[in-house]
């Protein structure tokens, strides 16, 4: 099922459909191999569900662009199950990131916690981590390419992990500083969305070091951004377009750097309605609009929309001087786009 665009075509739309395609038919491979052993299917058929779900593919995209961007031609079947791994791992991480953020939806649905149980959907998550490993195992590639591949996988699922871990050690009480948000920020989201993605796919296609510094000088700044744009979304964001609650960051009090720019910047009656509603499990509707607005009049939101702004340009300046295929840095400019200024 290997997609053969012509080398002056990056077909997002391609890539998609066709990562979608190697995950179903992983899928329906797992559940038949579930059945013939006796074993319960519902564990996979949740999982399948979940990764059915929606869902931008940002990840395996960005792994097939660093390949071309790498010299890779076309998207080739193991590049492509490569890729889909990468979807595998973040089904994974969202389904224990709703766990622990207590998240009720994701992509418009319940989440699987919601649907399946805490306990269940532990395992589910667990689950889709050791499957990721299979598929990318399993993709066929060269014994030295899964090595390189290999280091790069590791270090961007590391990676993430600490993001969540230091996610976590700090909600609650958002510091004022914006340092380690900011750390929270590249580890949890520039380095796994963006960057790894990318520096995954310049592995898999034996990349001069010269090309992966250039993914990296570009896929941090818009990974950055990516999730600085995602904590905007998790206050000012319509639930019905993003498929996530509104009230979650607020409730768990979650550290952004745009919470951190607000309590810098707040006045006494602003920082008083700060350290009274976030962090509050039981946050209404009516409080959180207090909180917004405090977050706009601080000029909080507006310095994080310049801070998104600044790393798009970052990026893009990195783009415009860049060796590299003309239709890969085609698709890399559009992306600096769709991830930063999305709506969902
Ligand atoms: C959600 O990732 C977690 C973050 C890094 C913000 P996505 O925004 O890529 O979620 P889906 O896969 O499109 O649902
Ligand atoms: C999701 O993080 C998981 C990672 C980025 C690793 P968040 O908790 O910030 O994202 P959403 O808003 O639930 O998707
Ligand atoms: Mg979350
Ligand atoms: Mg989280």
């Amino acid at each position: 099922m290997s997609i053969q665009a012509p080398a002056a075509l990056f077909d997002h739309d391609a890539v998609r459909r066709a990562v979608d395609a190697t995950l179903a038919a992983y899928m329906n491979d797992q559940i038949r191999t579930a059945h013939h052993r006796g074993l319960p299917r519902e564990p996979l058929h949740a999982l399948s569900e979940f990764l059915g779900s929606g869902g931008k593919r940002i990840r395996p995209v960005l792994c097939v662009a660093g390949w071309q961007a790498g010299g890779g031609i076309g998207t080739p079947e193991p590049v492509l199950r490569a890729a889909a791994s990468l979807e595998m791992f973040h089904a994974s991480v969202l389904v224990h990131d709703d766990i622990i953020d207590a998240s009720d939806t994701r992509r418009g649905h319940p989440t699987v916690h919601r649907q399946a149980g805490t306990a269940a959907a532990i395992l589910i998550g667990d689950l889709a981590l050791i499957l990721a490993d299979d598929l990318l195992h399993g993709a066929g590639l060269a014994p030295e390419q899964l090595t390189s591949v290999l280091r790069v996988a590791n270090r961007l699922r590391i990676d993430t992990i600490y993001g969540q871990y230091l996610d976590l050690a700090h909600s609650g009480r958002p510091p004022a500083d914006v340092a380690p948000a900011m750390a929270i920020v590249h580890h949890k989201t520039a380095k796994y969305t963006v960057e790894g993605p990318l520096l995954l796919g310049a592995a898999l296609a034996g990349a001069d070091p010269a090309v992966s510094g250039l993914l990296h000088a570009y896929g941090i700044p818009i990974g950055e951004a990516f999730q600085l744009r995602d904590d905007l979304l998790g206050i000012f964001g319509n639930p019905h377009e993003t498929g996530k609650p509104a009230l979650d960051d607020l409730r768990e009090g979650k550290a952004t750097v745009l919470m951190a720019l607000a309590l810098q910047q707040a006045d006494p009656d602003q920082l008083h309605t700060l350290r009274r509603y976030v962090g509050d499990p039981k946050l209404t509707s009516a409080q959180a609009e207090q909180v917004r607005a405090v977050l706009v009049d601080t000029g909080a939101r507006t310095a994080v929309e310049n801070m998104i702004e600044q790393r798009r340009h970052s990026a893009l300046s990195t783009l415009s001087t860049a060796d590299l295929p003309a239709h890969i840095i085609t698709a890399l400019h559009s992306q600096a786009f769709s991830a930063t200024a999305r709506t969902t």
